[in-house]
């Protein structure tokens, strides 16, 4: 199964209520992405939209999008409810329909993750092309830390699926230390990068923060 087909599951199903109120981490990294002078903003793999919709009332042009149909009407849902404007299209991370050099900030929460490092790659040579030069990107990336390292099939390099898991472990994570990240991010200079656990002990994510380079 694809990893968006699960939260299209998920999304449809009304489960993922822990998904609504915007990370601590997105919300602090706001005003460096500000002090930047970042005014569009891209929320890649939205979900329902919760960092989208923030963005928008932070004053950003903020547009989002997700491959899973119930995340795009999920979003555009929170942003009709919070009275703000967000075009939010359905697309796949590895094929964005946006021009070159569309976004100041590119946002990418628990999305990129979800493939093998082949499919990882397209996505961030996508997520290249829509940033400007000089633009900033923030992304979550499984740690090899993370408790679920190495268990399941590794379908291919760190990157593992447990198909009986109860949970999204059924679909491919790519799992990553501080030297695949730096490897996988040709072009962009990283800033900022922290290994922190999330909601559960042992689930550690990188947050990540990517400025591109200017050529
Ligand atoms: C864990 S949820 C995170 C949602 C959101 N970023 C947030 O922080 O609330 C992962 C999201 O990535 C989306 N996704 C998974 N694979 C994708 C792909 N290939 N292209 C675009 N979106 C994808 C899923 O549909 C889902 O909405």
């Amino acid at each position: 199964m694809a990893a968006y087909a699960y939260w299209e599951h998920v999304w449809r199903s009304g489960a993922g209520q822990a998904w609504a109120r915007p990370d601590r981490w997105v919300v602090d990294e706001l005003a460096l992405v500000r002090s930047q002078g970042a005014r569009s903003t891209l929320d890649l793999g939205c979900g329902l939209g919760r960092h989208a919709v923030l963005l928008a009332e932070q004053g950003f042009r903020s547009h989002a999008a997700d491959r899973a149909g119930a995340a795009v009407a999920a979003t555009r849902d929170a942003a009709r409810r919070h009275g703000v404007d967000v075009p939010v299209v359905q697309a796949d991370m590895a094929a964005l329909p946006y021009g070159q050099e569309s976004f100041d900030f590119v946002l990418a929460f628990n999305v990129c993750y979800h493939t093998d490092r082949r499919g990882l790659r397209r996505t961030i040579s996508e997520v290249r092309r829509v940033l400007r030069p000089g633009g900033l990107y923030a992304v979550t990336m499984l740690s090899k830390r993370n408790a679920e390292y190495g268990r399941g099939n590794e379908i291919s390099a760190d990157t593992f699926c447990q198909p009986d898991a109860p949970d999204d472990k059924v679909h491919p994570h790519l799992y990553a230390n501080r030297a695949d990240l730096v490897e996988f991010h040709d072009g962009f200079r990283l800033l900022q990068a922290r290994d922190a656990e999330q909601s559960t002990p042992g689930s550690f994510h990188w947050q990540c923060l990517f400025q591109l380079g200017s050529t």
